[in-house]
């Protein structure tokens, strides 16, 4: 069964002169297990799209379904719940507590989600995979582009989410990097049995994916994706 799926969305902002259609008709489906890249160009709707996903917005027609449940059949308090408990976010904008150092981002994580974190170990395990064990005791600012990056993804991962939104998670990183945040990602959803979804236009990522989606202009199409 998909984990998460969109049937037939489309958004549409503003009115009037203003009225702009993002996404048109469009059809996603996820499964625990598999690594799905959606690649397009900027502006095509990947992060609106991903934001529909996530339930972070509403989209102007069509259904979102999380574990077969429509998300917008449930009430805020519910969807809040689902969101808090199922699905991880790495945005654009990373949205780290700019006043808590590193150590603390996950320690605000279990303030405001008490069960099913990662463990002490789990979490050492994260941080030296993603090479930032080191930087703990710093704060966001102090952090170059890419180093933010890895902390925003260790802590959308230390949630231990069934479902991984993520936007543009490579964008800052050096080819060695993305290997291994690719590696990464795959390996949460071959081990941890989770849906992993990324949006981007980081072509660097396409071997690590089992399914690839196209955004151009709103459409969505599925590509033929070479398994080896
Ligand atoms: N709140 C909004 N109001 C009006 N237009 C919007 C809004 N959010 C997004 N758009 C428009 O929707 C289109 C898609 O935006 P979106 O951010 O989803 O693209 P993207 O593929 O993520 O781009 P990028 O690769 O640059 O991040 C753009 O034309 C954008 O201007
Ligand atoms: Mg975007």
């Amino acid at each position: 069964m998909a984990v998460i799926e969109l049937k037939k969305i489309n958004k549409i902002f503003g009115s009037g002169i203003s009225r702009v259609h993002v996404l048109h008709d469009i059809d996603f489906s996820a499964n625990r297990g598999q690594l799905i890249l959606v690649v397009g160009p900027s502006g095509s709707g990947k992060s609106t799209f991903l934001t529909i996903a996530g339930g972070l917005q509403t989209p102007t027609s069509g259904s979102v379904e999380v574990e077969g449940k429509a998300v917008e059949q449930l009430t805020k308090a519910q969807r809040d719940k689902l969101r808090l408990n199922q699905i991880g976010f790495v945005l654009q904008s990373y949205n780290l507590v700019p006043y808590l150092k590193v150590k603390e981002q996950f320690e605000f994580v279990d303030k405001v989600k008490r069960q099913g974190n990662l463990n002490k170990e789990d979490l050492a395990g994260l941080l030296k995979q993603l090479g930032i064990s080191n930087l703990v005791d710093k704060f966001p600012g102090q952090l170059s582009g890419g180093q933010t990056q890895r902390v925003a993804i260790a802590r959308a991962l230390y949630a231990n989410p069934d479902i991984v939104l993520a936007d543009e998670p490579t964008a800052a990183l050096d080819s060695q990097k993305v290997e291994e945040v690719g590696q990464l990602f795959q390996d949460l959803a071959k081990q941890r049995d989770k849906a992993v979804v990324v949006v981007t236009h980081d072509t660097r990522l396409l071997e690590y994916a089992d399914k690839v989606y196209q955004i151009m202009d709103g459409k969505m199409t599925e590509s033929a994706k070479q398994t080896d």
